[in-house]
This record gives C-alpha cells, sequence and structure tokens, in this order.
C-alpha cells in the first residue's frame, strides 16, 4: 500500500514557533565528523578530555525465562553485557553502540542514529504508521516534550483540551504558560467523545478555538480508565472535523493487561504465543489510526526501564518535528550522551523482540499487581453505594469513585460541598498511615474568557470525588496493607 505525506499544521505554531530560526551554529556542526574539514567553527571539546574510555552495563538477557525481576549472575547464560568506548569503531549508525566519543559530544541533537534506528523499527512494528513523512525524535521524556509541545503551539492565553482529571504537572506546566486547560469528562472507559464534540460544536465563537487536545489514552493517570479503540477513532474524526491536534501521552502503553476477573479460578493470564500475536493484542494508538500527521505522540523509558534514564521520544510528521527540533537545539540540546549510549547499546542487543520480552514480562508483572490492589480494595473498602472501583486495564493507577453526598455529615458538617469532604477523607488517611490521593489535585478548571456555555462544563457526577492509588511503588504485602489502611479509614469517616 503506498502511502502518502502528512498534512501542514504549521497554522497552529504558536507566535514563538513562527518566530524561531534554526541557529546557524546547527547548521554546521555535522562537518565536525567530516575528515575533510578542518573544524574551527566550534566549541567543542576534543573527547580524549572526556574522562570516561569505556561504559560496561550488565542487563538481563532475552527471554528472560526467569522472569524480569532478578538481577542477572554475570554468566553469558542470563547476562547481556554492553560495553560501549570511547572511539568511533565504525561509522555512525553502523555498529549497535553509540561510541561515547559521539555520545558525549555536541551535536545529533534529533538523538543518536543508533537510538533512533531502534526505536523507529520498533515505532512501524507496533504502530503500522499510515503516512509517509513521519519522523522521530529523542526526548527527555514525557515531561519536557509536554513543555516543548506548549511552547511549539500555545500562545499566552490560548486553550486546550484534556480529560477533566489529568496529570497534574501538565495542567501546571500549561497553567504557567498562560494556557488554559479546559476540561472534557470522561468515565470509566476514559474521554467521552460525545461530551468533545459537544463542547467543540459549542465553542463561544468569541474566544479562540482549542488547537489541541492532551489525552492520555491507556492506565490515564490519575483514573486508570483506558480508551477505547472505538472512540479513538470516534474522537479522530472530531478532531479532523474541528481542526485538532491530537496529543497521546502514552508512558503506560505497555502496561496493559487482562481484564480484572472477581473470580481468582476464572483468572488466565494470557501467554502469547509469537511477539506478533501480543502486539496484536495492544490497543491500537492514536497515531496507528493518523493518516495526516494530526497526531503527536510521546513516548518515554521511564515506565518499562527507569525514570533516571530521562529518555523518550516523539513520533509526529516530519514537519512538525522540525519545530520541536528547532526549539531542543536552543533547549535540552538532547538527551544524556550516557543515557543514549547505554540504552541503544542494551535495546540493539536484545533487539525488537527480546525488547518486547521484556514488555510481556512487565506485563505479568503489573496483571499481578493490578490484582492484589483490586482484591483488596473489594476486600477491605467498605460495599456501599458510595464507593464505585473500575479495575483498570493498564497502568500502574487505580482510582476509588466516592460519592461524597453519602457522607453522613455532607449537609451538615461540609456544607453539601464535596471537595469538603474529599479533604477530610484526604486527612483521614494520611492519619491512618497510607498516601491515597485525591482527584482535585488532577482537575483541569480552566475557562475561557468571555466563558464557554455552562452545558459545555457540565460535569458527569457533580458530587463524586475521587482518590488515586498506584500498585507500582510498593511490594504486594505493602500494597495490601495500605488499601487496609484506606478501607479503615472510609468505613470511620462514612460512619460504616
Ligand atoms: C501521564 C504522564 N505523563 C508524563 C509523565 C512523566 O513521564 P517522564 O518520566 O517520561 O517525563 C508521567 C509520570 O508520572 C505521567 O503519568
Amino acid at each position: 500500500m503506498t502511502v502518502g505525506d502528512s498534512l501542514d499544521f504549521s497554522h497552529l505554531f504558536s507566535d514563538e514557533t513562527k518566530a524561531r530560526k534554526s541557529s546557524p551554529l546547527k547548521s554546521c556542526i555535522h562537518l565536525f565528523q567530516d575528515p575533510n574539514i578542518v573544524f574551527l567553527g566550534g566549541g567543542l571539546p576534543m573527547s580524549k578530555y572526556f574522562p570516561w574510555d569505556n561504559l560496561q552495563v550488565e542487563s538481563p538477557l532475552p527471554p528472560f525465562a526467569n522472569g524480569i525481576g532478578e538481577s542477572p549472575s554475570g554468566d553469558a547464560k542470563d547476562t547481556c553485557h554492553v560495553q560501549v568506548r570511547k572511539n568511533e569503531v565504525t561509522k555512525a549508525g553502523d555498529s549497535k553502540d553509540i561510541p561515547l566519543s559521539r555520545s558525549l559530544q555536541y551535536g545529533h541533537s534529533k538523538g543518536q542514529p543508533e537510538f533512533l534506528s531502534f526505536v523507529r523499527e520498533h515505532t512501524q512494528l507496533v504502530h503500522g504508521m499510515k503516512y509517509a513523512d513521519w519522523d522521530i525524535l529523542a526526548t527527555t521524556g514525557n515531561t519536557g516534550s509536554w513543555e516543548s509541545t506548549l511552547r511549539i503551539f500555545c500562545n499566552k492565553g490560548d486553550t486546550i483540551l484534556a480529560e477533566q482529571y489529568t496529570f497534574s504537572s501538565s495542567i501546571y506546566a500549561a497553567e504557567a504558560q498562560g494556557v488554559n486547560v479546559f476540561p472534557v469528562p470522561l468515565d470509566d472507559h476514559g474521554l467521552i467523545p460525545e461530551r468533545l464534540e459537544s463542547i467543540l460544536d459549542n465553542w463561544n465563537p468569541e474566544t479562540r478555538k482549542p488547537k489541541l487536545l492532551y489525552t492520555i489514552p491507556t492506565g490515564q493517570n490519575p483514573t486508570g480508565s483506558s480508551l477505547s479503540d472505538d472512540r479513538k477513532v470516534e474522537i479522530y474524526r472530531i478532531a479532523q472535523k474541528h481542526d485538532l491536534l491530537i496529543l497521546e501521552d502514552e508512558p503506560y502503553y505497555f502496561l496493559q493487561m487482562d481484564a480484572y476477573q472477581k473470580d481468582p479460578s476464572q483468572r488466565k493470564a494470557t501467554e502469547f504465543a509469537s511477539h506478533d500475536e501480543f502486539v496484536k493484542s495492544l490497543a491500537k494508538s492514536f497515531i496507528s489510526l493518523d493518516t495526516e500527521g494530526r497526531v503527536i505522540r510521546m513516548d518515554s523509558f521511564s515506565k518499562v526501564l527507569g525514570p533516571g534514564t530521562r529518555l523518550g521520544w516523539i513520533v509526529a510528521s516530519a514537519k512538525i518535528l522540525k519545530a520541536y527540533l528547532q526549539l531542543h537545539e536552543m533547549t535540552i540540546q538532547n538527551p544524556s550522551g550516557f543515557s543514549q549510549s547505554i540504552v541503544a547499546g542494551t535495546l540493539n542487543r536484545w533487539g525488537q523482540g527480546g525488547f518486547l520480552d521484556w514488555l510481556i514480562g512487565m506485563r505479568r508483572e503489573y496483571n499481578e499487581k493490578r490484582d492484589v490492589a483490586i482484591d483488596a480494595l473489594y476486600e477491605y473498602i467498605p460495599e456501599s453505594p458510595a464507593f464505585h472501583i473500575n479495575p483498570p486495564i493498564a497502568g500502574m493507577f487505580f482510582t476509588l469513585n466516592i460519592d461524597a453526598s453519602s457522607h453522613p455529615e455532607f449537609a451538615t458538617k461540609y456544607q453539601s460541598k464535596p471537595e469538603l469532604v474529599e479533604q477530610a477523607i484526604y486527612e483521614k488517611v494520611v492519619a491512618s498511615g497510607v498516601l491515597v490521593v485525591p482527584g482535585a489535585w488532577f482537575k483541569a478548571l480552566g475557562d475561557t474568557q468571555p466563558p464557554q456555555p455552562t452545558s459545555s462544563k457540565q460535569e458527569l457526577d457533580p458530587n463524586g470525588v475521587i482518590f488515586r492509588g498506584t500498585y507500582a511503588a510498593v511490594p504486594l504485602d505493602k500494597l495490601r496493607e495500605g488499601i487496609k489502611r484506606f478501607g479503615l479509614a472510609l468505613k470511620e469517616e462514612f460512619q460504616l
């Protein structure tokens, strides 16, 4: 099948992006590698002054027969040895490794070729890209990618759309840049397409229309919900109708699991007969539906290899990524060279299949953690219509939906204000020795001036509050204990 090029979305760029010029110094840096050029053009220290000659790391070896939580023994049978030397052995891109003389040097703002080629192949394998001029840019993870995205597309006073509850850092990063985050309601299955459409159809024409939908489709933070493939198709259609870009922030994409079965005897962890079967089991991404270059996908190694790698990537059209590259040349320059050398050295040895084996192992681990958390919620959260559990099928988070109006003192002590009940629950749970965090911390509350119609701001459940917990951070015994404390605190608070 031949596929076409992406559309041009440069009309959606911010004033800053439209004004930005490429640094002329960056236009000649590649000549540093050219043996025919005596390079007197830039302040690049000679690599002999880099004190590291040889970087060696060990990781487990695919197919990770003993699971993914075990340290490798150091023996060749279960250990992947990565050795990265200072000096270039072969031409850039010809080897598995990024020599330190290059990774620790300036240049390669787009990312090192050995890293990019792995991620490009992975992207095609998993998402089956549907237009020709897509590309990849190395990043320092999704936090930085989001900050860049805001600067590339938004002017002060612009409004973007996001799930009603969303990752708080993303809201605060937007607000700090003077960008309003207008909420779109979500339910147990993620963002509600009908509400998105109605918000956009009824957008107050006296205000600037949103250019961007920020969404966390898989294992949404904080609600733990995941968008169905059908909803994604609908949302993409709405984005086309309203000339909206979709920004999918997907750090939890590979933490997809089996649906929760309440009865343990019915549980049977899916075993994949092949990598292909695993890939086919994954939810469709927005970028896999994209034929126009309307989707920008932010991926990160934080949740599957380690947050301190500070390494991730963006997938988008080459036209859009050019703007990111120009910004990064003047901000981050590039993700850490150590990180790229270690991660590319490891992944290029594991291979695409080995990385998928790792992700399958990760899925297995989180499946178990999720089951333990949800079992404990059903065991310890008092049975009452006041509480609703929505077992996640992806990610690291569970939420408990609470009907604040069921609190016996809702109308009296709390003046019928759900946020006061939420605060009281929060104080009670912390005093009970467990930390789960209130939905208020994640609530997008932005509006335009003049405001949007009241119907657009209508919440699904005005007395509903949520609490977010994670099954990622502690071992299973502590997880159960924490949820037990949470349940006891609620029992006391709601006098059950
Ligand atoms: C939705 C979402 N986006 C981004 C991040 C941060 O990712 P990174 O470590 O890649 O910056 C998180 C981390 O909690 C997250 O939940």
